[in-house]
């Protein structure tokens, strides 16, 4: 065990508190109420990366959420750098969505750090964090040269990181980008992601009558856009769960018969989908199996509906408008503009006449893919074994990070997408968690990285 390893080991409980200093923070940056505890979150760890001996360390306003760049450039011009590259802010959370305790109370339970962000994706970059700060007290200096880029935007589409990265090409100029914000199987069956699913957002508003009307008088008479707002969602997809959008599935990769054997081995068994979920039976695309409905196809969700009145006892109403939010989840290689107007187009299609219909459609970020053959990714699979004593599985993922493509197409950069979470942490969810064997593990195995990449 060199120098680094042994310093993990000396350290860790320090780690761990200090990881849930971090967790204390409520950086939720999907609401404007929390944007001074994000920028604290930013602080917390630019205080952390200066005092671990990063040479320097930034923080930079946007017009949004700040973004942390920080270096350490001592191992030389001959020796390979590392961008690493990861998220602070964290989606909403409150107890009484069915946390056991406060999201940012964090607690160490049963072997599990628990908090909001203890997984998605604070304890994720904080492990990076924590092997940079092992190898830079080690004796021996680090073999690689660091770039940390840590965005506080990632749960509202990365909105000022692309424009950063495109003006700063010099400035994250990298052999490898590292990103941590994913997960695998089982905590004793290391993965790589080669495949996330792309996302384009879009929000949906019926309107009815000019204001709401008595539903004794106008009941009846007049289409209510609550119900007008069911029956077009109602026709995006086709009763045996295929998206009907015309063109939806038009520009898809297929899945190659190889490929479909090959995720056939790490595919969840459905049993413990329906456990894990709680249905009562799976749901999806005929002919797909749930891995592959999540990992390789593309899909239309309804994240939000609303409408009319929904406030304790009834008011008799007949609402003015309703709305729906709806998402794409996209793969190779659709592209996120043209899904956005075929569902605008299909949606003007099949509003009734009798109320009007608008669909906003926000910027999109498309699908990624990651070359599994380079050598930056035979570094990474070594370190997988040698952290864990066990090859990584590759795996596609059906969440989505809007930058990698950025990194692949403005930096030029092979990307490893080294998940250190499990998928069932509860990313967005209640009681979301982190291992804290994973934790450990993942420290150790971005040393063992950041050691065979030096020695390539
Ligand atoms: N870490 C996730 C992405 C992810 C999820 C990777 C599951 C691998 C497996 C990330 O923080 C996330 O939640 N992304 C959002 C992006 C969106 C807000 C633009 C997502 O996928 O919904
Ligand atoms: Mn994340
Ligand atoms: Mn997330």
């Amino acid at each position: 065990m060199s120098d680094a390893h042994g310093y993990v080991e000396t350290h860790f409980d320090t780690f761990k508190t200090q990881l849930i200093d971090l967790l204390r923070i409520p950086s939720i940056s999907t609401s404007s109420e929390h944007a001074q505890h994000v920028v604290r979150a930013a602080e917390w760890l630019a205080a952390d990366l200066k005092r671990i001996g990063l040479d320097t360390v930034e923080i930079i306003p946007t017009e949004g959420h700040p973004i942390i760049f920080a270096e350490w450039m001592g191992a030389g011009d001959e020796r390979p750098t590392v961008l690493i590259y990861g998220h602070y802010d964290v989606q909403p959370a409150v107890l009484s969505d069915g946390w056991k305790h406060e999201p940012f109370d964090p607690i160490e339970e049963d072997g599990f750090i628990v908090a909001r962000g203890a997984s998605d994706d604070k304890g994720q970059i904080f492990a990076h964090i924590k092997a940079v700060e092992a190898l830079l007290a080690s004796g021996n200096k680090p073999p690689v040269n660091i770039k940390f880029l840590i965005e506080g935007e990632e749960e509202v589409g990365s909105t000022h990181l692309g424009a950063f990265i495109s003006s700063h090409t010099d400035k994250l100029k990298a052999d490898v980008c590292v990103i941590s914000d994913g997960g695998m199987p089982a905590p004793d069956q290391p993965s790589i992601e080669y495949a996330l699913r792309g996302l384009v957002t879009m929000e949906l508003e019926v309107t009815g009558p000019s204001v709401d009307l008595h539903s004794g008088s106008y009941g009846g008479s007049i289409h209510n856009p609550a119900q007008a707002i069911a029956e077009i969602i109602a026709q995006l997809h086709t009763p045996d769960g295929r998206v009907a959008v015309p063109g939806f599935y038009d520009d898809v990769l297929p899945l190659s018969d190889e490929e479909r054997a090959e995720l056939k081995k790490t595919g969840p068994i459905e049993a413990d989908w329906l456990k894990a979920t709680g249905v009562p039976q799976a749901w999806g695309e005929p002919g797909y199996a749930i891995h592959e409905r999540t990992g390789a196809r593309p899909t239309l969700e309804i994240n939000g509906i609303a409408g009319g009145y929904f406030e304790p006892g009834f008011k008799t109403v007949l609402p003015a408008k309703a709305w729906a939010k709806i998402s794409c989840r996209l793969v190779a290689h659709q592209d996120p503009n043209k899904i956005g107007e075929l569902v605008k187009a299909y949606i003007q299609q099949i509003t009734p006449p009798t109320v009007r219909s608008e669909l906003r459609v926000n910027r999109g970020a498309p699908a990624a893919f990651v070359d599994i053959r380079t050598k930056e990714m035979q570094a990474a699979i070594k370190a997988y074994e040698q952290g864990w004593g066990k090859k990584p599985v590759f795996m596609r993922e059906g969440g989505s990070i809007p930058v990698v493509v950025d990194f692949q197409e403005k930096l030029n950069l092979p990307v490893i997408l080294m998940g250190l979470g499990l998928i069932n942490d509860g990313a967005h969810s209640p009681n979301e968690h982190f291992m804290v064997e994973m934790f450990r593990k993942g420290i150790h195995t971005s040393i063992y990285f950041c050691e065979t990449l030096s020695k390539q």
